[in-house]
């Protein structure tokens, strides 16, 4: 995957004009509210994705205009395209010269990972995100994965909703069981996919990780799941999960949800041994998550063969210079876009290209 070409028209507050990318590092810089996030922003949504700041589209069109429109020329799939997003109150798409039914069905033609500094989450927060993201993750690379978290969701609610009605004296006791059977039949598939993703991810993170701190700290992931520990089969996981929930009756019926399952589970990151929830540094959180982000784009490569484009939004604050310099200098074979207010780094960047931002004004360097 690579960008070529981006062009602009009445996007938020960029002035019209287009620009050149070069395959490696490309910084956007520039002082605060100059427009960078908004570049990024534009060539995430060839990905057919929502906004990564939660934007809706309409907000995306420059004030006073009625419609943006984004051109984007980038190879992929060994031939160069081209694709075309109208926003007005919502986003409209044309992928080499052929209207699409919707803009999402860009996804997976134009592929991208994005880092925001909200993703930050994933580390900080609890165990929702981390269990989003191995589901979000999983689903790129096999998209019927989709049918089974829906199945898996229909039924948890489904027992939810008998279990409310039995608190309230409703509702036939015996039906519970079917739950149980239906529920750990769909959630040991859950626990498959997601353990599944998780060996995969592991080797490329660590690697990355390893880069970003200098081989200093080692880098770990692990599933913890309501089925047991890793590495038994999804008949066992079944099993298992089947036990739980049996068991688990009256704790669920007092609670009127159900108390256990693959919605309870846990990505745990550990650094060095401890987990990053609770004693990762800043810097140490922000590595995490973007080795996190940069090893999902390793494992999409593995299976389409497409290199996604990354694109890094203020990745560089709080990292000390040899992270930066990792970060600068040692992602190759990766067309990495990322956004900085310190122009320092822009001399720190061996090879590449700058693009200095002003007031939605783009400014194009190149760094000898
Ligand atoms: N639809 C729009 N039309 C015009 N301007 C907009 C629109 N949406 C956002 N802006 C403006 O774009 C400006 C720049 O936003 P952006 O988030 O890209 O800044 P940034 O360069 O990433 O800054 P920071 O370093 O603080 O993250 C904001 O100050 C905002 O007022
Ligand atoms: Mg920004």
């Amino acid at each position: 995957m690579l960008v070529t070409r981006l062009s602009f028209e009445n996007f938020r507050n960029l002035e019209d004009s287009s620009i050149q990318p070069v395959p490696g590092v490309n910084i956007v810089y520039g002082s605060n509210a100059q427009g960078k996030t908004n570049l990024l922003e534009a060539f995430w949504f060839f990905t057919g994705g929502r906004s990564f700041r939660g934007a809706k589209d309409a907000e995306t069109v420059a004030f006073g205009a009625q419609k943006a429109v984004l051109k984007l020329e980038f190879t992929a799939a060994g031939r160069e395209q081209e694709a075309e997003l109208s926003i007005a109150r919502r986003r409209s798409a044309v992928l080499n010269g052929v209207p699409q039914k919707a803009a999402s069905h860009l996804a997976g033609q134009f592929c991208a990972v994005v880092f925001s500094p909200a993703h930050l989450s994933l580390i900080k927060d609890g165990p929702e995100g981390r269990r989003r993201f191995l589901d979000a993750a999983y689903c790129q690379i096999r998209p019927g994965y989709i049918r089974v978290l829906t199945e898996f969701q229909r039924t948890l609610t489904q027992r939810n909703a008998l279990l409310k009605d039995l608190r309230a004296g409703m509702g036939d006791g015996r039906l519970l069981d079917i739950w149980d059977e239906r529920l750990a039949a769909s959630g040991a598939q859950v626990y498959a996919a997601r353990t599944a993703y998780i060996r995969r991810l592991a080797k490329p993170a660590e690697e990355i990780y390893a880069g970003l701190a200098g081989g200093r700290e080692s880098f770990s992931l692990r599933y913890e799941s309501s089925a047991g520990e890793e590495g038994i089969s999804p008949e066992q996981a079944r099993e298992r999960l089947y036990e739980k929930l049996h068991g688990s009756h009256d704790a669920d019926l007092a609670a009127g949800f159900t108390t256990v399952g693959p919605h309870r589970d846990d990505l745990t990151v550990e650094i060095s041994g401890l987990s990053a929830r609770t004693y990762a540094s800043q810097g140490q959180q922000r590595s995490a998550v973007l080795a996190l982000k940069l090893a999902e784009a390793s494992v999409l490569r593995e299976v389409t063969g497409e290199q996604p484009v990354a694109l890094l939004d203020d990745v560089m604050s709080e990292l000390d210079v040899s992270r930066q310099d990792y970060i600068l200098n040692h992602i190759h074979d990766w067309q990495v876009f990322l956004t900085c207010c310190d122009p320092s780094a822009v001399m720190r960047l061996s090879a590449g290209r700058a693009f200095h931002v002003e007031r939605g004004r783009i400014r194009e360097e190149t760094i000898a």
